[in-house]
């Protein structure tokens, strides 16, 4: 189902001129208010630190697909309204979608928003990217079906929506921006490692 909710949308990126070698998808969660504004994805805080570590593990932003799990920017860019427990859908007479499993121990997503879920897919099928990066939990989830971005990033996992394609999950950074500054060298390396996987 496509949601109806007013919500501010943005488009993902897609290169006008696909590139013959490197194929990199990068995924984040939804979009923020500069993100809104400028009707692109990752161009606020988190979208320039993400393009000095891109340049700085020799990643072209230019030839990469950008996009969110969800295209809309949620009121106060709380991605949890995405989601609901079978207890809060009920109450709220909300349906949620199963079919994508569990996000968290007892979210899914919200029928609402789920084919958001499908358009990734359909988006990831015509792009044909061969690694993923998932920038935090929330495009863990919906890429792999897996829970838990601090025991999962930095490993190579298969896609549940592109066969053959790995995704490598790594913070997101606004993570990093929110006084984790340490871990800037490990999303390099997690970047690093999706470069190499792509080609
Ligand atoms: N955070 C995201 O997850 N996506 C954006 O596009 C911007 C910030």
């Amino acid at each position: 189902m496509t949601a109806t909710t007013g919500w501010p949308f943005v488009e993902f990126q897609i290169p006008a001129d696909p590139p013959a070698g490197l194929r990199l998808a990068i995924i984040g969660e939804a979009p923020g208010a500069e993100e809104a504004r400028q009707g692109r994805p990752f161009v606020g805080r988190s979208g320039r630190l993400l393009d000095e570590t891109l340049a700085a593990a020799g990643i072209d932003r230019a030839r990469c697909l950008v996009g969110n799990v969800f295209r809309y920017q949620p009121p106060g860019n709380k991605v949890g309204l995405f989601f609901a427990s079978r207890t809060r859908a009920k109450k709220e007479g909300r349906a949620i979608d199963e079919r994508w499993g569990p996000f968290g121990t007892s979210d899914w997503v919200l029928a609402d928003f789920s084919g958001e879920l499908d358009h990734l897919r359909q988006a990831l099928e015509s792009f044909a990217p061969t690694a993923i990066v998932a920038l935090g939990r929330t495009p863990t989830w919906a890429l792999t079906g897996q829970n838990g971005i601090m025991q999962l990033r930095g490993t190579v996992l298969p896609c549940r929506l592109l066969a053959g394609a790995v995704v490598v999950p790594t913070f997101h950074p606004s993570y990093i921006l929110r006084g984790q500054l340490a871990e800037q060298p490990t999303f390099l390396a997690d970047l690093k490692l999706a470069a190499a996987r792509s080609g």
